[in-house]
């Protein structure tokens, strides 16, 4: 396999299924530092390389992330040894002499507008980005054909990453808890455990949807206040 092969990475195994698939829309929902970001990068260069005039949007929620992404991307084309020549090199963007291009923006709905026509979308960190920016990249996508891949580690009942991964059709899903990941030992997650509260352990290793932390009552809690059972003490007032 190409990543195995040219950039000398020792895969996992969900990461080889996902390098393999040929799916168009695609979910990760997976734990912390399990390779996210290391993926959206590979999977960004091999596209750009081996499909002439790609056009590649990497968005991540803040601009320190998409830095981040486009680092891996720019230390990966460095490791292969610039396979396509590249026709400019920019803080957030490459672009190749086979007229690919990789751009990472920080993921709002405004920078979004201005490109029409990827052929790939890669959302890190997807259920932290605003749901306009999804509404805003799927008429994109249509138009272009282009494939969209979300990768996330949870974040709350809510948002169109959690919609997308309870309900949403057309899409392959890979789930990822840190278990299954070769770099993160036991030990590790053995203290993690015991000192951070269990709801945000269940988020970050388990790739649990947790009641949102700013939420004060949780949607179990709601869903039991109003069920039908319960008399009202003053019976019923008309709104
Ligand atoms: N197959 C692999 N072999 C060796 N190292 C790997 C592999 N996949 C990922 N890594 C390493 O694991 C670390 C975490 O990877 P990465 O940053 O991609 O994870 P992440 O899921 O995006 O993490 P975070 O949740 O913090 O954003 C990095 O140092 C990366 O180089
Ligand atoms: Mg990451």
């Amino acid at each position: 396999m190409w990543a195995e092969e040219e950039l000398g990475l020792d895969l996992d195994g969900w990461q080889r299924d996902l390098l393999r698939s040929r799916s168009s829309r695609i979910l990760l929902n997976c734990s912390r530092q399990s390779g996210k970001s290391t993926m959206a990068a590979v999977i960004a260069l091999h596209r750009a390389i081996h499909r002439r005039g790609s056009l590649i949007l990497c968005l991540a929620p803040a601009l320190r992330q998409s830095q981040e992404l486009f680092a891996k991307v720019a230390a990966f084309y460095r490791d292969l040894g610039r396979p396509v020549a590249p026709q400019s090199e920019k803080r957030l963007s490459l672009g190749l002499e086979n007229g690919s291009r990789i751009i990472t923006l920080p993921g709002s709905e405004k920078t979004i507008r201005g490109f029409s026509g990827a052929t790939l979308l890669l959302v890190d960190e997807a259920s932290r980005v605003d749901d306009g920016l999804y509404y805003a990249i799927r008429p994109m996508l249509a138009v272009s054909g282009g494939s969209l891949v979300m990768l996330s580690t949870p974040y709350g009942r809510r948002g169109v990453f959690y919609e997308e991964w309870i309900g949403g059709r057309g899409w392959e899903r890979f789930e990822v808890p840190a278990s299954r990941c070769p770099r993160i030992s036991a030990a590790f997650l053995e203290e993690e455990r015991e000192s951070l509260p269990p709801f945000v352990y269940r988020q970050e290793y388990e790739c649990s949807f947790e009641e949102t932390e700013d939420q004060v009552f949780t949607t179990d809690m709601i869903d039991r206040a109003v069920t039908d059972e319960v008399q009202p003490l003053f019976g019923s007032v008309a709104l």
